[in-house]
């Protein structure tokens, strides 16, 4: 059975592989995590500890001064030594977030979709946004981002209103 986890160092082989099948996906844009890395580089053990380190400080409030900056927390959807997906929950939001972004988004990597892994991550997810201070999150999604929308739907969501390309639902937590 998968579980969150925070990122680590160990999986360093296995992110790597996803991020390359994320960038042959023709079905849906790049994922933004993936355009922030650079694959060639992270094959060094130290840079990608040193990449880890920073996912995992971004937690902090203390981690970014710019004006957009908002602590969020990575997570890593695992099953034995594989990385399945990731997921990002964001502590709070700006009024841009608001419209595009909101509390959680995720990616499941090209290999393992269809087989219930990102309706499962975010099932996993909630009581961690709970747990953040999170009670009800907001979720945006492409309003033609059919499977993104069952998930959320899946796990509760409730359609608030399209804005822009841009349909957002609201996840109770608990
Ligand atoms: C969208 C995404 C997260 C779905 O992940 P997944 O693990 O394949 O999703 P699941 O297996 O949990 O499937 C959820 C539902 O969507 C359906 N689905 C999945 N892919 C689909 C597709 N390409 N077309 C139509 N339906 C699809 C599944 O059949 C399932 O439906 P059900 O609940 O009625 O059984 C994944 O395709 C992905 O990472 N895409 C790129 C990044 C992205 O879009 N992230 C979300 C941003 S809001």
């Amino acid at each position: 059975m998968p579980e969150l986890i925070d990122p680590t160092p160990d999986l360093r082989t296995s992110f790597l592989a996803a991020v390359a099948e994320f960038r042959a996906d023709r079905d849906y844009p790049t994922p933004w995590f993936v355009n922030d890395v650079d694959p060639p580089a992270l094959t060094d053990a130290t840079a990608f500890t040193a990449y880890v380190t920073r996912l995992l400080g971004e937690q902090d409030e203390a981690a970014g001064r710019a004006e957009w900056f908002v602590p969020m927390t990575t997570l890593w959807w695992v099953e034995g030594d594989q990385m399945l997906g990731r997921l990002a929950i964001r502590h709070r939001l700006t009024p841009a977030l608001e419209k595009v972004g909101g509390h959680i988004g995720y990616d499941v990597r090209p290999s393992a979709r269809r087989q219930g892994h990102a309706t499962a991550m975010l099932a996993a997810a909630l009581p961690i946004a709970r747990s953040l201070g999170i009670a009800e999150a907001l979720l945006t999604v492409d309003a033609t981002n059919v499977a993104s929308r069952r998930v959320i739907e899946t796990n509760g969501g409730r359609f608030i209103d399209t804005v822009g390309e841009k349909c957002r639902y609201r996840v109770t937590t608990t």
